[in-house]
């Protein structure tokens, strides 16, 4: 944790209405004599007990109030207002102020600053006692400190109304030492993962669904049928998209491997579950299809575990399990702009490839050889054709890891041309 020196600061100064607000003039002074720039946001209440002009001459800029002056957003918009600040000082605090705080309420700019900013909040409440000690404010301000919101005062003594005892607004140089201490700690207040600025990269902006690994297609309680898919490759392009910017969602089948960093996951086991999760996930720009699905289930699955019997081996009658790829590439309404899809084959690589893409009716197919000597299942390595109406493409071996990546690129011109 760096300390901010004083010097430099940027300070967004929101003046409530009260009669201190003639003593946030002084604070301005003080503030610039420290090197400090000021902005100034008044309320509507705030302009009838000093004219905006007094905290425009003394801060040197323009002061804001009304969140729709096409003007004042041309030259700078309220959420950056609230942004390029290090620091957010309301100075009066009113009571309405900070009761309108509590409730999140954005009914004029000053309330919608407060609710808009990243940055640290620093109140210098300032009311007549009674309204201090009502309840209401009580919970107010319990609130907001329960929010992050520093206080500084309310002082005691005399008040403009003739009562004595607390809810003067802090003095000028007791504030700019709270606002020292205030910009020590970290002002800028972090967002979930996953929301705020939006990430740059070639797949910035876009939806991408990526199932992989193999279905567990069950037999009884503890026999399945399976296939030997690592799930590395479809794994490796659901990373490389999220790396790349897009809101990824991987649909993995059961795999050895951890979840990719960056990504959604959604974990299922069966054909069946695979599909209906893939529905779930759309609508998306790009669907790539790199499961290796089984293609039948068995039609009755044993509720107890199959026993050896006199009866001889048992016979397991098979249905078909849904094509996913089929599903959402022939979809008439929220069809993904890209489709794609693998083909795992151990024989006429390109051949099938080509009559896959048709039979799917996606837009490419990425085709690989899985026959044994090739050790691409599990392997670390594949060797693709990138196959689309256009041709085939074959790429060098490589790892996965990079054929991701390729894909990734490819699919980021794809989607370009297509804009
Ligand atoms: N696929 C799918 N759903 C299925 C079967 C396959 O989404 N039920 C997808 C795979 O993820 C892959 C592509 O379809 O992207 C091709 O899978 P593959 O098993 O190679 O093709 P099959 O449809 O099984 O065709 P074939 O029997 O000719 O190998």
């Amino acid at each position: 944790m760096t300390a901010r020196p004083l010097s430099n600061a940027r300070i967004l100064l929101i003046v409530g209405g009260g009669v201190a607000a003639y003593k946030s003039l002084e604070l301005i002074r003080r503030l610039r004599e420290r090197g400090v720039v000021t902005r100034v946001v008044m309320t509507e209440a705030a302009k009838r007990f000093v004219a905006p002009l007094s905290f425009a001459a003394l801060s040197g800029h323009a002061v804001r109030f009304d969140p729709f002056s096409l003007i004042d957003e041309a030259e700078m918009g309220h959420i950056e207002l609230s942004r390029e600040a290090d620091l957010v000082v309301v100075a009066p605090a009113t009571a309405d102020l900070l009761a309108r705080m509590a409730q999140g309420l954005a009914n004029d700019l000053a309330s919608t600053t407060l609710l808009a900013t990243d940055k640290r909040v620093l109140a210098a409440p300032a009311m007549n006692l009674r309204m201090w000690l009502h309840p209401a404010t009580r919970r107010n301000v319990a609130a907001l400190r329960a929010d992050g919101v520093a206080f500084v005062g309310p002082d005691e003594g005399e008040m403009a109304c003739g009562e004595f005892g607390p809810g003067r607004m802090a003095e000028p140089l007791a504030i700019v030492a709270a606002i020292e201490r205030a910009l020590e700690a970290p002002t800028a207040i972090p967002l979930p993962p996953g929301v705020g600025a939006r990430p740059e990269g070639a797949l910035a902006g876009l939806r991408v669904v990526v199932t992989s690994g193999p279905t567990y297609e069950p037999i009884d309680p503890v026999r399945f049928l399976g296939n030997r898919s690592s799930g590395l490759q479809g794994h490796a392009i659901a990373e490389a998209a999220g790396a790349a910017g897009a809101r990824a969602t991987l649909i993995s089948g059961p795999v050895g491997l951890a979840d990719p960093a960056g990504v959604d996951v959604v974990h299922v086991e069966t054909a069946r579950q695979m599909h209906a999760a893939a529905l779930a996930a759309l609508p998306a720009d790009v669907f790539i299809a790199a499961a290796a699905v089984g293609d039948w289930r068995v039609e009755a699955v044993g509720a107890q575990k199959l026993k050896k019997g006199t009866a001889g081996a048992p016979v397991l009658s098979l249905v078909e399990n849904p094509d996913i790829l089929a599903d959402v590439a022939t979809r008439r309404t929220g069809r993904p702009a890209l489709v794609i899809g693998f083909a795992a084959e151990t024989e006429r690589v390109v051949e099938n490839a080509r009559d896959k893409l048709k039979r799917k009716g996606c837009d490419l197919i990425v085709a690989n050889s899985v026959a044994e000597s090739e050790g691409t299942f599990g392997g670390l390595d594949n060797q693709v054709t990138i196959v689309s109406a256009a041709g085939a493409e074959p790429w060098p071996r490589m790892s996965k890891q990079e054929v991701a990546r390729g894909l990734i690129e490819l699919i980021a011109r794809t989607m370009k041309g297509q804009k």
